[in-house]
């Protein structure tokens, strides 16, 4: 039976990947590739071991993959023969130049745009997926009417909104798809294809349309207020310390407040992932580019708090530990920047073992799913580091436990036979306020939760 829609992605990352296998499975009718520039991850997506760990994502992958979800190199083909393509590249900071460390860096994005111009040969609606500036919708007519001929596209932009770790959830059952068009008849029309798509399985009143300028703006500010919400009350823990106030307390009290809601309040270590960051201060440069700098401030003071907030963990560590830490053995109870991803991007994990071991304490690093990554991220750093994959095997001679993600594994150990292994005194600082600090106490541990009474025995 031939497919009634060909639709491409360029880009197979991590959100790439599981939106098209999501369209590919709720959709049999439509032929759905993917295709990336890395033949390495390519060959990933094609065998058993996924390039991303994404619980769902595998069942999804493989009982699509070969029939109507096909991952591939071959871009230049798949541009000719898509009627509908997703970009889906990566937009990271930009690390040079003008707005280095600050703006959206658009260099993979503008080198899909060229390769579509040039390789297409029919009408084709173009999906922006990543996270671009305000205006990028602009830059990609124009790259893609540059040449004399007689192709036309519709630009759209349809920002992804899924989390790591939920993805497939998101995905299958998203809080709303947003859609940005122009408001021609063309893009009106270009518009209602996409809609079409998502219609396989999101309900109507969730499917929302908007100016093309407004979907590409809401979607970096839905990720500033998230972010915000996290930097709020974190800036807030600092203060619980100081005063016997109680951050789990105090959130409980502030989200029962049903304007306020109760979700992305949980104290932390500081946010990470390979967004938040990025895309505030992506927002950040755009107000300053638009010379709103009162505006710009405010946001930034969200990035400022997060830095603050890591730099704070390591000073209570080192604090409570006597103020030295030299020879002294700490394991970091993972990772990944969130649980239930091998994902270490942006992780507050990297800053935290890179000043630990300038303060020359030896690292033991455990997580479910993230050793390799951290391998490569700590690769090269001057010092002792080992990965252990047991956390019983990991905390066995240690110091210290800091917990810096939230696998739910943690809270289900035997931290009495933990404790026996440990040097005394034994300390643990609770990153994510996911373990029984009572408990932990009474077994004799010294507990530094953040934003709360510390329970010691000194
Ligand atoms: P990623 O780095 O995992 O994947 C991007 C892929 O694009 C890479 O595999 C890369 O090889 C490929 N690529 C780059 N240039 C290419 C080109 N010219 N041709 C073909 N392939 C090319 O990135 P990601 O996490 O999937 O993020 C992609 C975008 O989605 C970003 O803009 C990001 O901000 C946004 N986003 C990410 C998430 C998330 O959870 N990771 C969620 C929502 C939105
Ligand atoms: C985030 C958004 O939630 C997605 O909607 C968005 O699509 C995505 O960014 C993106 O644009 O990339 P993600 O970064 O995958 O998703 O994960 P989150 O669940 O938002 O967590 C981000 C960070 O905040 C993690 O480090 C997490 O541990 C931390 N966090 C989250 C807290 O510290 N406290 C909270 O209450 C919630």
């Amino acid at each position: 039976m031939p497919f009634s829609k060909n639709i491409l992605c360029i880009g197979a990352g991590y959100v790439g990947g599981p939106t098209m296998a999501m369209i590919a499975y709720k959709c049999p009718q439509y032929k759905v590739t993917v295709v990336d520039i890395n033949p390495k991850r390519v060959a990933e997506w094609n065998s058993d071991d996924l390039p991303i760990y994404e619980p769902g994502l595998d069942e999804i992958v493989k009982s699509t993959r070969g029939s109507n979800l096909f991952f591939s190199t071959e871009i230049e083909r798949g541009i000719k023969e898509a009627e509908i393509i997703f970009v889906s590249v990566n937009t990271p900071i930009k690390s040079y130049g003008v707005g280095a460390g600050m703006a959206a860096d658009l260099q993979y994005w503008e080198k899909t745009a060229s390769q579509i111009r040039n390789c297409a040969e029919s009408h084709k609606i173009i999906v922006e997926k990543s996270t671009l500036p305000v205006k990028t919708a602009l830059a990609m007519e124009r790259i893609l009417t540059s040449q004399e001929n007689d192709t036309h596209f519709d630009v759209l932009s349809n920002p992804e909104f899924l989390a790591e770790g939920t993805a497939i959830k998101d995905l299958e059952d998203p809080d709303r798809v947003l859609i940005g068009s122009r408001e021609t008849p063309s893009g009106v029309k270009a518009r209602d294809e996409l809609v079409e798509i998502y219609a396989n399985w999101v309900s109507n009143e969730r499917i929302i349309t908007s100016n093309i300028w407004s979907s590409e703006l809401s979607k970096l500010v839905a990720n500033a207020f998230l972010s915000q919400r996290i930097s709020s009350i974190n800036s807030i823990t600092a203060l619980c310390e100081k005063t016997e106030a109680n951050i789990t307390e105090v959130a409980k009290a502030v989200g029962m407040d049903s304007r306020v809601g109760n979700k992305f309040l949980h104290a932390s270590v500081g946010f990470g992932g390979s967004c938040f960051k990025k895309d505030i201060l992506n927002l950040v440069y755009l107000c300053r580019h638009y010379g709103l700098d009162e505006v710009a401030n405010y946001w930034e003071g969200v990035v400022r708090i997060n830095e603050y907030q890591k730099e704070r963990f390591v000073l209570n560590i080192l604090s409570a530990m006597f103020n030295t830490l030299a020879g002294k053995k700490i394991c970091l109870f993972g990772f990944a920047f969130k649980a239930n991803t091998g994902d270490t991007r942006e992780s507050p994990a990297i800053f935290i073992a890179k000043k630990l071991m300038k303060e020359k304490a030896e690292i033991v690093i455990t997580d479910p799913e993230a050793l390799n990554n951290a391998r490569i991220d700590l690769d090269g750093i001057e010092g002792k580091i080992s990965y252990i994959q047991d956390p019983y095997e990991a905390s066995d001679g240690c110091h210290a436990i800091a917990v810096m993600t939230e696998w739910e594994v943690y809270t289900g150990l035997n931290f009495e036979k933990i404790y026996r292994s440990m040097v005394k005194p034994a300390f643990i600082f609770d990153g994510r306020n996911i373990l029984d600090h009572k408990r932990l106490f009474n077994i004799g541990f010294n507990v530094f939760p953040i934003g709360k009474p510390p329970l010691t025995h000194f």
